[in-house]
C-alpha cells in the first residue's frame, strides 16, 4: 500500500465502512447490525492487515464490542486506537480482556483511577486536546505518526467518520455497500456537509453479495 506523499506529518488514513442502500450503518445508534457478507467481511480484514492500527470511537466500543482483528485472513493484527474523551472504555471490553494493550486516547479531565486501572490492564492512555467536535484528531494523527503508524485504518462509527470527513482527513475510503436496507443511523445527515461531493478515481470490486467502493481522495 502506497505511503502517500514523502513530505507526510500524519498517516495515510483509511475510511471503512459497511452501509445498506440507504446509506445506514447500524439500525439505531448503539446497536450493533451485521451488515456486511462473509466474503466482504473477509477483504475488510485483508484491508486491515495492511494497516498498522485501527482507531474507533468509544460509542462502537460499548455498543460492538469490537476485536479489530485480521481472523479472516493470514497477518498480524492491527494496534486499536479508542477515542474515549471520558475513559468510559469498560475494563472488560474485549480489546482490554483479549491482551491487545490499546492506545486509548482521553481528554485531560479524564479519570485518574479509572487510568490507572485501563493502564494496568495493558493499555496506554495518552491525553489528546479537544475542539469543538471533540477531540483533536490533527493532534492524534500526528502523535500516531511519530509513534510510527504509517497506515491507520479507521473504522467508525458514524460519529467519528464524520469528524475525519468534514475535517478532510482522509486519503482512502473503502465502503462496504450491501443489498440492503436499514432506515437507520445514517454515516451524515442533512447539515453534515451542504454540497455535493462526487468522486471520480474509484475502484468498484464484487465480494459476494456486496459490492465494495474504493475512493481514493483528490482535491476536493
Ligand atoms: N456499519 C459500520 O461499518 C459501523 C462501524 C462502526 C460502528 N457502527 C455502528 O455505529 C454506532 C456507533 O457510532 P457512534 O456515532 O454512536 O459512535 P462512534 O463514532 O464510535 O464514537 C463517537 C464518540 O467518539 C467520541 N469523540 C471524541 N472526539 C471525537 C471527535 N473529534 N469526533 C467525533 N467523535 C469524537 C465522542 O464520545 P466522547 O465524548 O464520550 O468521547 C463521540 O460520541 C453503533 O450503532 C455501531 O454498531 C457501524
Amino acid at each position: 500500500m502506497p505511503d502517500g506523499s514523502p513530505d507526510r506529518d500524519k498517516p495515510l488514513v483509511i475510511l471503512s465502512f459497511a452501509a445498506s442502500l440507504d446509506g445506514s450503518l447500524a439500525l439505531k445508534q448503539g446497536h450493533p447490525a451485521a451488515i456486511s457478507c462473509d466474503e466482504s467481511s473477509k477483504a475488510v480484514h485483508y484491508i486491515r492487515s495492511y494497516c498498522d492500527a485501527i482507531l474507533v470511537g468509544i460509542g462502537t466500543v460499548l455498543s460492538d464490542n469490537p476485536q479489530l482483528s485480521v481472523r479472516l485472513v493470514p497477518g498480524d493484527n492491527p494496534l486499536p486506537i479508542i477515542i474515549d474523551t471520558d475513559l468510559r472504555t469498560p475494563l472488560e471490553t474485549r480489546l482490554i480482556s483479549d491482551g491487545r494493550n490499546p492506545v486509548i486516547f482521553c481528554g485531560s479531565k479524564a479519570s485518574n483511577a479509572k487510568k490507572e486501572q485501563l493502564e494496568t490492564r495493558g493499555a496506554e492512555v495518552l491525553v489528546a486536546p479537544e475542539n469543538d467536535r471533540g477531540l483533536s484528531f490533527l493532534f492524534i494523527l500526528k502523535t500516531l505518526y511519530d509513534r510510527g503508524i504509517r497506515h491507520l485504518m479507521v473504522e467508525g462509527g458514524p460519529g467519528i467518520l464524520r469528524s475525519f470527513l468534514v475535517e478532510e482527513l482522509w486519503d482512502k475510503i473503502a465502503v462496504t455497500v450491501a443489498p440492503a436496507l436499514l432506515g437507520g443511523y445514517n454515516l451524515l445527515n442533512e447539515n453534515s456537509l451542504r454540497r455535493v461531493i462526487k468522486f471520480n478515481d474509484v475502484q468498484w470490486l464484487t465480494a459476494g453479495i456486496d459490492q465494495i467502493c474504493l475512493i481514493n481522495r483528490e482535491q476536493l
